[in-house]
């Protein structure tokens, strides 16, 4: 699923972002771009990523 129109980032490019170490907005905006033109993928792109976190930290947990 497309969360960022205006650059064309995905929902799986957010979650390779955050397995590759991006843990915050900020880190999204400088590594994807995301939200940083019209702003209306905001809301939907910090969902995509506590979403990804919560999944890749339970997965850590699980191997821990
Ligand atoms: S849809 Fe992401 S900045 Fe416009």
């Amino acid at each position: 699923m497309y969360v960022c129109i205006c650059h064309v980032v995905t929902e799986r490019d957010i979650r390779r972002a955050v397995e590759q170490g991006a843990c915050s907005m900020r880190e999204l905006r400088n590594e994807l771009k995301v939200a940083t033109q019209c702003g209306r993928c905001a809301n939907c792109a910090k969902s995509c990523l506590n979403q990804a976190l919560a999944e890749i930290g339970e997965a850590q947990g699980m191997a821990a």
